[in-house]
């Protein structure tokens, strides 16, 4: 089966919907950004790199029927920002991909709206493209830190359906089975959304990696028996600190890790960096209803009139993480300083 997260012919997005998989293999079409917007915010796709492509794209097709002049597509633009933003809060891969859009169309000389159309429609192109790469170059980079026979541990998804190619946390480790003998994955089911168990599973398979499925509580049981070697997880946001919130059960695989002595690392792009958050807890953490911990694979596991609480996200902090792996290389402690220069480094670029 073919694992990937979306597709755009230029005119048509459409995307794998995730919320089916292993089982079944649906593909939808967003055709506007209100199609867009539900893809992301009902979790048909999902994953910070991906959400940010999509949302791209969303940029596009939220003005692609647009009649008026340069000045008001430009107007309506900021309006469908505004809208895409509000898909998800924690991810800020989303709000990084349609800011640098909406950069583009504002910065750009060009004054027929067709024109306009075309240059934010490249732009989401080429946002789509470089995702593709900074996944090779952060599973490339990742990979030095691994050797023959290592057992990589990881929590969520981050591969292919995570992202617009090869995947990040996922990808270190697809990358390291490719260079070296006998490398296997260990992959928490990921409660409550299971993303370990239907989509990280699934992608693994696919390629052949010998991998090992565990509940998320089994954890500490295989770092304890000697099981893993090192954990790389992805990330949603990254404050200039270091502190990273990704999926829940990040942090605690970081202290069962720091207590066992095993490396952890988070591979994820520079685009995952927040300029603006100074520390994790400042990082908003979306809360997800709470079915989806009362209830497993759609089928209620507790008393009914109970209460519950589903925070999809927490933070680990930064003297947690061994090393942040990112396009730009490994970023190494004090993360402060590694960052701000990487960030400097980018938009100088830009
Ligand atoms: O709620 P999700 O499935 O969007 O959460 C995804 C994660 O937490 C991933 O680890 C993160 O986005 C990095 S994906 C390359």
């Amino acid at each position: 089966m073919e694992i990937y997260s979306l597709r755009f012919d230029g005119e048509i997005l459409r995307i794998l919907d995730q919320r089916y998989l292993p089982f079944e293999v649906l593909e939808i079409e967003c055709r506007n950004a209100k199609d867009v917007f539900e893809a992301i915010n009902e979790m048909k796709i999902r994953g910070a790199p991906a959400i940010g492509v999509a949302a791209a794209y969303g940029m596009y097709l939220g003005i692609k029927s647009f009649e008026g002049n340069s000045v008001e597509l430009l107007a309506r633009l900021k309006e469908v920002k505004a809208y895409l933003d509000s898909a998800r809060p924690t991810a800020i891969n989303l709000r990084w991909a349609t800011e640098r859009i909406f950069k583009v169309a504002n910065e750009s000389k060009v004054e027929d709206i067709n024109g306009l159309k075309e240059v934010i429609k490249n732009e989401a192109i080429k946002i789509e493209e470089e995702d593709v790469t900074t996944n090779l170059r952060i599973s490339e980079y990742g990979s030095t830190l691994f050797k023959d026979n290592d057992r990589i541990m990881t929590i969520c998804n981050s591969g292919a359906l995570a992202t617009a190619g090869y995947g990040t946390a996922f990808g270190v480790i697809r990358r390291s089975f490719e260079k070296y003998k006998d490398i296997s994955a260990v992959v928490l089911e990921t409660r409550p959304y299971l993303q370990g168990a239907r989509l990280t599973a699934l992608e693994l398979k696919e390629l052949g990696i010998p991998f090992k499925l565990i509940t998320d509580n089994m954890s500490g049981y295989v770092m304890q028996k000697g099981l893993v070697s090192g954990v790389v997880v992805g990330a949603d946001r990254i404050a200039i600190n270091g502190d990273t919130a990704n999926k829940v059960g990040t942090y605690m695989l970081a202290v069962l890790a720091h207590y066992h002595r095993i490396p952890f690392y988070v591979a994820a792009p520079i685009s995952s960096i927040d300029p603006c958050v100074n520390k994790g807890s400042d990082i908003p953490i979306e809360e997800r209803n709470i079915d989806e911990v009362t209830s497993c694979g759609g089928k209620r596991i507790a008393p009914h009139n109970i209460e519950a609480y589903n925070p999809a996200f927490d933070v680990t902090p930064e003297e947690l993480i061994q090393a942040i792996i990112t396009e730009r290389g490994i970023l190494e402690k004090p993360f402060k300083d590694s960052i701000s220069k990487v960030c400097e480094k980018d938009q100088g670029e830009r």
